[in-house]
């Protein structure tokens, strides 16, 4: 009897250890996975550090490249391209003009009523997303595509299609062009999701103004702009200290004002104004100093333009989504803590950046946007809280260097153009020597005036790069529909009943 219960009591133990060792194993390996999770986000934090201290290299780096692309054709990744216009609007423009605005997700069609006087501007706007494959397609169906949506919302108003008085046209082309007119110029290269192979190298204007003939339409393309330069219009329409814009949304650019002896590429360039704005295409600037990771050079590697646009795909609303999927796409490989690695995280785009700023911004205790967007969008269920606040930070380290490197490259301008109370590239000057004017920044784009965490960070920023002394003296402004309304005011300011050719290039 003692032998048996002696057994019984044997066994017990046995089992009661093997039990505790099981789950101290299971632990102990739960704890290692969770370890090596962590470390892949201690290691991204660290690839993705922008210290002010680095931001500042970057701002360096930008305005020389800036030098270095208006010297030379080709001397930089910056194009520095000449846009011809070389007076922004003054608010005395008066008449009905048209702007089209072709370049992110969306198609806009705009209808502006100038009084004459600065005033606050109510155009019409019709906004649709332009069809996937007519991204790319055949040039011509983009074109007619674009001329019917114009032809519909003409007829919509009270403007007739075939009246015998030419309607003035602002286009709003963002993708890098070289411009040879106001009016007119070539497609370089297609960037973001476009990628129509028979346009490139094509006159832009000619390829939109024979389709309005297809259409019938009795329109006149009076300007050719990119959307960083009708952004500039508007911002400067409405305050006359702005004298550079950015865009961040789909993609990113910036434009700004310059003297025209400051491009040397085109000696001789002659405007009434003395200066002209230049459209930078900062989109492909590249510098050492850029914080790049792993997951950056994947992405660019496996995109259709390697090598190319690589501050775009650090900061604009195309990628940060994608870069965050190769994120959680690595951690999930390397633990199960979002259980069996799910094929949608092997999808390129999966997880726009409207859902990561979603992520990023669900202030819900239990984190219920997050657990439903892993659910819906990456097909990852049940995750818990502690990893999905692992995933709402890597949103927070990618959103936050995309930022910080747009805010350097606004500094970057400013340091070039003398206003960022540095006394400009070469120095020199004590900042106390320095007496700083107002100076005003218009930015659009949806990254920057829909997602708060991009936009507080991106100030924050400015502020610890310029200190606060300099920083007040610099104003962004938001221009609402800047782009496509900024294009119909340079429509006005260009159009054929009012302007003269002041452009000379001898
Ligand atoms: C284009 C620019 C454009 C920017 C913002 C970039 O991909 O190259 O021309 O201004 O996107 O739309």
């Amino acid at each position: 009897m003692g032998k048996v219960v002696l057994g019984v009591t044997v066994g017990v133990a046995v089992a009661a250890c093997a039990v505790a060792a099981l789950v101290v194993g299971r632990r102990v390996r739960s704890r290692k996975k969770w370890k090596r999770v962590v470390g892949v986000l201690k290691e991204l934090e660290e690839s993705c550090e922008t210290t002010v201290g680095r931001l500042r290299q970057v701002v360096d780096a930008m305005a020389v490249e800036m030098h270095a692309g208006l010297a030379s054709e080709g001397g930089s990744k910056l194009k520095m391209l000449l846009t011809f216009v070389d007076n922004l609007p003054s608010g005395s423009e008066k008449g009905i003009f048209y702007a089209l605005d072709l370049g992110g997700t969306n198609f806009r069609v705009l209808r502006v009523e100038l009084g004459g006087q600065r005033s606050d501007l109510d155009p019409d706007v019709e906004q649709q997303p332009i069809p996937e494959q007519l991204m790319t397609g055949r040039s011509e169906d983009l074109f007619d595509f674009i001329a019917s949506s114009l032809h519909r919302f003409v007829e919509k108003g009270n403007d007739s299609v075939q009246s015998s008085i030419v309607k003035e046209l602002g286009f709003t082309f963002s993708f890098p062009v070289k411009q040879t007119s106001v009016s007119s110029g070539v497609l370089i290269k297609w960037t973001k999701a476009f990628a129509i192979k028979d346009m490139v190298g094509k006159e832009v204007a000619g390829a939109l103004q024979q389709a309005l003939a297809r259409k019938g339409l009795n329109m006149r393309v009076a300007v050719l702009v990119n959307d960083t330069v009708g952004t500039l219009a508007l911002g400067h329409y409405h305050d006359a200290d702005t004298v550079a814009a950015v865009i961040i949304g789909t993609g990113t650019n910036a434009c700004y004002w310059e003297r025209t002896d400051a491009i040397i590429k085109c000696q001789g360039l002659l405007t009434t104004s003395g200066g002209m704005v230049v459209n930078m295409e900062w989109g492909s600037f590249w510098s050492s100093h850029l914080p790049r990771t792993s997951y950056d050079i994947d992405l660019d590697a496996e995109s259709p333009n390697p090598n190319d646009q690589g501050f775009e795909k650090m900061i604009s609303g195309m990628y940060l989504g994608d870069i965050v999927r190769r994120v959680i796409l690595r951690m999930s490989e390397e633990s199960d803590i979002f259980g069996p690695v799910s094929s949608r995280l092997y999808v390129p785009f999966a997880l726009r950046t409207t859902a990561m700023a979603a992520m990023h911004e669900d202030d819900s205790p239990e984190l219920m946007e997050v657990a439903r967007i892993l659910q819906d969008v990456l097909d990852i269920p049940d995750v818990p809280l502690k990893a999905r606040k692992l995933v709402v930070k890597i949103c927070d380290v990618v959103t936050r260097r995309a930022a910080r490197l747009a805010a350097a490259g606004i500094v970057g301008i400013l340091k070039k153009i003398g206003r960022d109370g540095s006394g400009g590239i070469t120095g020199g000057r004590s900042r106390n020597d320095i007496k700083m004017r107002r100076t005003a920044v218009a930015v659009e784009g949806s990254l920057y005036t829909q997602y708060t965490m991009f936009r507080e960070y991106l100030h924050e920023a400015l502020h610890e790069i310029l200190g606060e002394d300099i920083a007040r003296h610099v104003v962004i402004n938001v221009t609402e529909d800047g782009s496509g309304t900024g294009a119909a005011l340079l429509a006005a300011s260009h159009s054929s009943s009012g302007s003269v050719d002041n452009i000379q290039l001898v």
